[in-house]
């Protein structure tokens, strides 16, 4: 991580769950983290919780990802107070129990508004302000497992597996986007299997299930923080594109619930 300390890093959907996680974690290894999200205060507490503890800081900042002019305003605060973006992590992301035989458009609009769309402004702001600096950069997207096995997930998520397919896509041809266009820029995709945060425990509340998690093979936030990390600590000459990260029950037993399946 010695090469991105001192660096500036902008983590999406920062203020709970894995993007929380992300953004401690980058504090940690000395990066200043612009942390954005709708809910400023989850936010602030967030920034109270790291500053003046590490090396890095966290300057909190409120943006739907849903409006490209909250994405716009971001990087140009950013670009004024820091010189630019060098590390995009683009995690911020919704799901609804809705099925696409049963579901309603303005759910299936703000899944992909903000699993998809958002994620190419961001990139494409990302490329530019790299690009105009003539740096390095680093854009992580945060995928998941139903990004490449939609059928193994036994829950009526259908157009959020169609969106994470989009993230698979994205990921693979804005890298040749950018090997083309000679830029000194990473792209990494990662893809978890079930994390325990409130993403999952409202999926199960819309669907009545159990939300203990009891006997179901889960993983933590913060293994994803540290799958990010290790992905920018490797040599400047590799590049992990892909990182499918399960927890180790259940490639074991082949779990047949949700998000619990052998993706092989
Ligand atoms: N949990 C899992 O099992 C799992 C598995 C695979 C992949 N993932 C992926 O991991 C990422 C993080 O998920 P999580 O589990 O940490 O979920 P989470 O706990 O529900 O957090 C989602 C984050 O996204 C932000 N967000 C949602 N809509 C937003 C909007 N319009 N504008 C700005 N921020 C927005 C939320 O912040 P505000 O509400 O404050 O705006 C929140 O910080 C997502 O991309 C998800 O698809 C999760």
């Amino acid at each position: 991580m010695y090469r991105w300390a001192g660096k500036v890093a902008l983590v999406t959907g920062a203020s709970v769950g894995i993007g929380a996680q992300i953004t401690t974690e980058l504090a940690k290894n000395g990066m200043k983290v612009v942390a954005v999200a709708r809910r400023l205060e989850k936010l602030k507490e967030l920034a109270a919780n790291i500053n003046g503890k590490f090396k890095g800081e966290v300057h909190p900042l409120q943006c739907d990802v849903q409006k490209e002019k909250d994405i716009l305003e971001v990087f140009k605060w950013t670009e004024e107070k820091f010189g630019g973006v060098d590390v995009l992590i683009n995690n911020a992301g919704v799901v609804s129990a809705e099925s696409i035989i049963e579901g309603s458009t303005e759910t299936y609009r703000k899944i992909l508004d903000v699993n998809v769309l958002a994620m190419a402004i961001g990139s494409r702001e990302l490329v530019q302000s790299v690009k105009k600096r003539k740096a390095s950069g680093h854009i992580i997207n945060i995928n998941s497992i139903a990004g490449h096995f939609a059928e193994s997930i036994r829950m009526p998520v259908s157009v959020y597996c169609a969106s994470k397919y989009a993230v698979t896509g994205m990921t693979l041809s804005l890298r040749n986007e950018i090997v083309a266009a000679k830029l000194d820029i990473k792209i990494t995709s990662i893809s978890p299997g079930m994390v325990k945060t409130a993403m999952v425990t409202d999926v199960f509340n819309q669907m009545g299930m159990d939300t203990t998690f009891e006997g179901i093979p889960v993983l933590e936030d913060t293994d994803i923080a540290e799958a990010v990390i290790y992905t920018l600590s490797v040599p400047k000459r590799v590049q992990i594109c892909e990182m499918v990260v399960m927890p180790h029950e259940a490639l074991a037993t082949k779990d047949p619930r949700p998000y619990g399946t052998n993706p092989q």
